[in-house]
């Protein structure tokens, strides 16, 4: 249907034009059929015929990139060859390949229904019965900091979220403290403190030559650090690597942190997923409260629980009186209530329901170890398809010492698009794959592929 075109040509000035006096309203400029014409509306100010812009107040903001780990699933989607791998997106798998909702998850949710739980805000911190359950999962229930009042709990939008807070809170508190973060890390990681402007440095983690941890790079830098820096420290399966030091190397760490008098800072994203055992995996964090220093804990129920886009975790800040530990509180509340007012009730209550039900409890855990030994069944299975088709006698071992979801295959970004160019592999430009994403039957196939990747493209 054909309609006469009227738009507004310009509304308002431009960057360039001098500051507009107030008191002089500029009339809008029409486009009448090709004719630029100035409009003088009818009725006061108010323009009562429809009229559509064509030069947007937005023309100034661009394109922002595609995330780099989120963008990877959107071109999976594209892709429609039968072997196709997704081993972008650190998002567990059945063997089946397919997402997984946890027994317990569905058995919590039904006991939500027959209870008619209502749907009433939270307050600002979160459910009590979650933050409760959540710190006693994270330090143990019989931790003496937990018994003294000296942890602040606030439930927060999962890993990313209670990280966030944790951002706005160094950045009121701790003006000018740079927060260090190993190289390479968690994309987001940057994000995170960009967007909180807190300034962020990085210590090496990561060696090439060893596709394993190099220790003495990461203790030396932690060394120059200046004196007070935030330590972000993965609590277990490091990610991207999957490289997470020793009980001994983190005796180490955590002398050094003490030494410089640096503030150890986690982010807890896999308990309990790293070697199926929920105590194992938070022993890192343990370690550090045990020797009597304040740590900040960020914790995610993304994978452990698979509750993804229930977005629920916790932020944790471990204070060396019960008194520090309200203030901090009080003030992780004042942080998030502009943000996001209070947080979302659904996941919290699965959490306080598994978590805090013996029998619940103990059935998440035989699931936790079935999804974690899962994985561990395909990293070995990979591990031996490598070892048996690759004949140039490369060392392969690496992949059995990493631990958790992901792989850091070594292979550079060429060798990963061709990964994805030419066998349709879906993974992060940084050559690492998430295990959890395949299964027995294309061990093989992506063995081929890395093989082909590793010795044909440089
Ligand atoms: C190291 C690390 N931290 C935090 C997160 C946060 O995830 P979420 O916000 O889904 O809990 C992730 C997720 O991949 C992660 O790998």
């Amino acid at each position: 249907m054909a309609s006469t075109m009227i738009s507004l040509a310009s509304a308002s000035p431009s960057s360039s034009q001098p500051i507009r006096d107030n008191s002089k309203p500029i009339l809008p400029k029409l486009k009448i059929g090709g004719f630029s014409v100035a409009h003088k509306p009818k009725s006061c100010s108010r323009i009562t015929m429809a009229v559509a812009v064509d030069v947007s107040r937005f023309e100034h903001v661009k394109m922002a990139p595609p995330d780099p780990i989120l963008g990877v699933s959107e071109a999976f989607r594209a892709d429609t060859d039968e072997m196709k791998l997704n081993l972008g997106v650190g998002a567990y798998r059945t063997e089946e390949l397919q997402p997984y909702v946890l027994q317990v998850v569905k058995k919590a949710e039904n006991l939500m229904l027959e209870r008619g739980d209502n749907k009433e805000y939270l307050p600002i911190e979160g459910l009590a019965a979650f933050n409760k359950v959540t710190a006693e999962l994270l330090f143990g229930a019989d931790n003496p900091v937990i018994k003294e009042g000296r942890v602040a709990t606030v439930q927060g939008l999962s890993g990313t979220g209670s990280l966030r807070l944790a951002g706005a809170l160094i950045e009121r508190y701790f003006s000018g403290a740079k927060v260090l973060i190993s190289s390479p890390t968690w994309g987001n990681h940057k994000n995170i403190f960009n967007d909180s402007n807190v300034p962020w440095g990085e210590y090496r983690y990561y060696d090439p030559k060893t596709v394993g941890l190099d220790f003495d790079g990461m203790i030396s830098d932690l060394k120059v650090a200046a004196d007070g820096s935030f330590i972000l420290l993965h609590g277990c399966a490091h990610n991207p690597t999957g490289i997470d030091p020793t009980p001994e190397q983190w005796e180490k760490i955590a002398d050094v942190i003490q030494e410089k008098n640096h503030i150890p800072f986690f982010d807890v994203a896999y308990q309990g997923f790293a070697s199926g055992s929920l105590d194992e995996d938070a022993s890192s964090v343990r370690m550090f409260v045990a020797r009597g220093m304040e740590v900040l804990v960020a914790q995610s129920y993304s994978k452990n629980l698979g509750l993804y886009s229930e977005r629920i975790g916790a932020m944790n800040v471990v204070c060396s009186s019960p008194d520090a530990a309200t203030r901090v509180k009080s003030q992780l509340k004042r942080i998030a209530r502009p943000m996001y007012s209070n947080p979302p009730i659904h996941g919290a209550r699965i959490v306080a329901n598994v978590v805090g039900d013996p029998v619940l409890f103990n059935e998440w855990k035989e699931e936790m170890e079935l999804m974690a030994g899962r994985i561990k069944t395909v990293r070995q299975k990979l591990f031996d398809s490598l070892s048996t088709k690759d004949k140039s006698g490369k060392d392969w071992s690496f992949i059995l010492k990493q631990i958790g979801m992901f792989s850091f295959t070594g292979l550079n970004k060429a060798q990963s698009d061709n990964m994805t160019d030419k066998w349709h592999v879906y993974m992060t430009k940084d050559g690492r794959i998430s295990l959890a994403g395949l299964n027995l039957a294309k061990c093989e196939y992506l063995a081929d592929a890395i093989i082909d990747s590793f010795h044909n493209i440089s």
